[in-house]
């Protein structure tokens, strides 16, 4: 990952935090395929930085990229959006999602699409919330990095997840997440919602050594699907 400082436009006296980081993607990492630039802001907390899980749930939606092109996708706590943009780039229909609280978020990822010249649809989704839009939702597959970080927010997540699912049926959840303190809440949380788990890797055994070596702790990649699908 290659960052460079920016600019902003802040009006208040703390020097600059944005900043703007380049990630890109290929079979070759001499020559890639695309790049995608991301729009970070250090001064905000989890959504305006691009955390280790989301550089991993993207390198796996261009590994699988047979899955996202023509599918339709709708990202959950998105954040800076690299996993998104990744499938939209692949050719998937994207809805990026975050908080409907944090607007700075919402429309960090309305910029970071322009900037990346790509068209998702961008969407206040708070877990665990039924406002109207969501119900219109029917994604084939759906994405989270980094949002199993608050155990009081799991419950509200999956709640989220399980309507997807059934919602869309066939689809899929797809998400990475540090492993902190065991598989059990999860596990327990899965079963709770009627989830089961049909794959899960070791988030270290597919990224290429290049941005292996930046990354640390052990981010696991689960792919979450309806017991009774
Ligand atoms: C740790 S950040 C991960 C951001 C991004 N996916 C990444 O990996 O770089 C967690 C994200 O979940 C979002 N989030 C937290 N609680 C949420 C909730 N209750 N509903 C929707 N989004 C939420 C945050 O705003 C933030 O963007």
């Amino acid at each position: 990952m290659e960052e460079k400082n920016g600019d902003d436009e802040d009006c208040d006296d703390t020097p600059s935090m944005t900043t703007v980081s380049r990630h890109c993607f290929g079979d070759d990492s001499e020559t890639p395929s695309f790049c995608i630039s991301i729009i970070e802001n250090m001064k905000e907390d989890y959504g305006l930085f691009v955390w280790p899980c989301s550089v991993v749930l993207a390198e796996y939606v261009w590994q699988q990229k047979h899955r996202f092109s023509g599918a339709t996708v709708v990202e959950l706590g998105a954040g800076t959006s690299l996993p998104g943009l990744v499938a939209a780039k692949l050719g998937a229909r994207v809805t990026l999602t975050d908080n409907s609280t944090r607007l700075e978020v919402l429309d960090n990822m309305r910029r970071v699409c322009d900037l990346n010249k790509l068209e998702c649809n961008v969407l206040g989704l708070t877990w665990g919330v039924w406002d109207l839009p969501i119900f219109s939702l029917q994604p084939t597959i759906i994405l989270g990095a980094d949002v199993l970080y608050d155990s009081n927010a799991f419950d509200d997540l999956f709640a989220t997840v399980a309507f997807l699912l059934q919602n869309s049926p066939g689809s899929i959840f797809v998400t990475s997440y540090h492993n902190r303190s065991g598989h059990h809440l999860i596990e327990f949380l899965m079963g709770k919602w009627g989830l089961k788990c049909l794959k899960l890797l070791d988030g270290f055994s597919f990224l290429p050594s290049d941005k292996a070596s930046v990354l640390s702790g052990n981010i696991q990649l689960a792919e979450i699907t309806l017991i009774s699908r």
